[in-house]
């Protein structure tokens, strides 16, 4: 037995797991997240969170400092370069009360994985609920293993080898002068990132292309490359490879950022406050390009 299925093992002996779909998802029950982890918890919730890719939690009322050290169990936690609280720069605000009685457009350029902008984007994610509506505002993930799985050997062929350019262009509108758009260019320039990530942890291949930070497949004229990625950002799409979370104030939800995409579904019209620490990653290796 490796000790990644030992502590998957240990996982199913510490905490009840209730998996919520097939391709990924489950959620965790009978264990406090407000208080610090022993070594063994810390790797038993590890491994499920590379196995389940995303996990799920409700009634976890943190304190801010409380969620700053839960993420930190699991590495370095990133600041944003535009959304972060004044007293805790750990922490992204995602409070959406200017949308209050509004409804918000749908769009599609929302499904994503967080910060590929950076060369070294985010390893995981931890997103908790402070204010939820009471309808609606849930959040999406799409198994992004699965989505690269189920392509067809040709498209397969086509893309394991490729480099996309990724930047936070996306961040721009939310800056309120030249010197700060500037300033947010420079510090993140274009990103070269392999089209298909392998994990760092478990080897598998990932679709690692998304529709917020993805600009163009390197080397591609526009035409050629906005048809393949259509292709690829309408990959995750597919319910198959999704799990569903509705919210409620206290709840986490725990994601695997290497491995998942998510997508906020914009059909509320009460305040939603989220708050979320986001672990440092590691620079995306390719199947064979050096990258
Ligand atoms: C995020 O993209 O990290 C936030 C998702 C959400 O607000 O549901």
């Amino acid at each position: 037995m490796t000790a990644y299925q030992a502590d998957l093992a240990a996982a199913q002996e510490l905490f009840r797991i209730t998996p919520l779909q097939p391709s990924l998802g489950a959620e965790i029950a009978d264990i406090d997240l407000s208080q610090p982890l022993d070594e063994a918890t810390r790797g038993a919730l590890h491994a499920a969170l590379l196995h389940y890719r995303v996990l799920f939690f409700r009634g976890q009322e943190l304190s801010r400092e409380q969620h700053i050290a839960f993420g930190a169990n699991f590495g370095e936690l990133e600041v944003h370069p535009v959304f972060s609280l004044p007293d805790y720069p750990q922490i992204l605000p995602l409070i959406s009360a200017e949308f209050v009685g509004k409804y918000r457009a749908s769009t599609d350029a929302n499904w994503h994985a967080d910060t590929t902008f950076r060369p070294e984007p985010s390893a995981a994610s931890v997103l908790l609920a402070r204010v939820s509506p009471p309808l609606g505002g849930d959040t999406v993930f799409a198994n992004a293993v699965a989505a690269y799985d189920t392509l067809s050997d040709e498209v397969k062929e086509r893309i394991d080898g490729l480099t996309a350019i990724h930047d936070p262009s996306v961040f721009i509108q939310f800056l309120d002068s030249e010197e700060k758009k500037d300033a947010l260019r420079a510090q993140y320039p274009e990103v070269e990132h392999p089209v298909v990530r392998v994990h760092p942890e478990t080897g598998e291949k990932v679709l690692y292309v998304n529709s917020v930070f993805t600009r163009r497949i390197k080397d591609w004229d526009k035409a050629e490359s906005d048809a393949l990625l259509a292709l690829l950002f309408n990959q995750v799409k597919r319910p198959e490879f999704q799990v569903r979370w509705s919210w409620r104030p206290g709840s986490i939800a725990f994601w695997d950022n290497r491995a998942t995409q998510h997508y906020a579904v914009p059909d509320y019209n009460e305040p939603r406050h989220m708050e979320r620490v986001t672990i440092v990653g590691d620079r995306p290796r390719g199947i064979s390009s050096a990258l």
